[in-house]
């Protein structure tokens, strides 16, 4: 079978850079929930949490998810907040059941501030980011430990260096 993976952690992780590495590396395809949502709602995921509200979203995103991990077999990058539903728990547990790796991408907040901009408004960091990053991963981080059947610090290492990492591992 080929490789599969299933990447997951915070905002400013580096999931959507990391699984395209990774995706080259197996030669698979990537996929990220985050896009699919984008293109089946037609506009930005800010602007669906603006004019239809975060319920709305996490549907929409329980929806791909469903939807991905039951018919992509790549490298797949789910958004940071997707593990908290508890019907993606069961299918990411599934998931690693059946032999898939899920990658828990861990990163402080010092290395993920940069690269996610959390001075620029997101949705949901808006107000204070740097506050709001941590309570985030927090609430989260037990989540997406125990889902994990791989875990990577991504502080103070390249993307390719993280791929290559895992792409050993799995
Ligand atoms: C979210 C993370 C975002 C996106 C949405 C909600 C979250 O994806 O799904 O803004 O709840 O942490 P990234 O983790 O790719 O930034």
């Amino acid at each position: 079978m080929a490789p599969r993976a299933v990447l997951i952690g915070p905002p400013g992780s580096g999931k959507s850079t990391i699984a395209s590495r990774l995706a080259t590396l197996w030669h698979v395809e990537r996929r990220d929930t985050d896009d699919d949502i984008e293109s089946r709602a037609g506009k930005a995921i800010a602007d669906i949490f603006v004019e239809d509200g975060e319920p709305a979203f996490r549907a929409l995103e329980r929806e791909a998810v469903a939807e991905a991990v039951a018919h992509h077999d790549g490298v797949l990058a789910l958004g940071g907040g997707a593990v908290l539903a508890p019907e993606t728990q069961e299918l990411l547990e599934s998931y690693t059941r059946d032999g898939g790796a899920v990658v828990f991408l861990d990163v402080s907040l010092a290395a993920a501030a940069p690269r996610v901009g959390l001075n620029a408004s997101r949705p949901l960091l808006v107000g204070n980011p740097r506050a709001r990053w941590v309570a985030l991963m927090d609430e989260r981080r037990p989540v997406y430990e125990r889902l994990a059947t791989l875990t990577v610090s991504t502080d103070k290492v390249t993307p390719a260096q993280v791929a290559a990492h895992i792409a050993a591992a799995v």
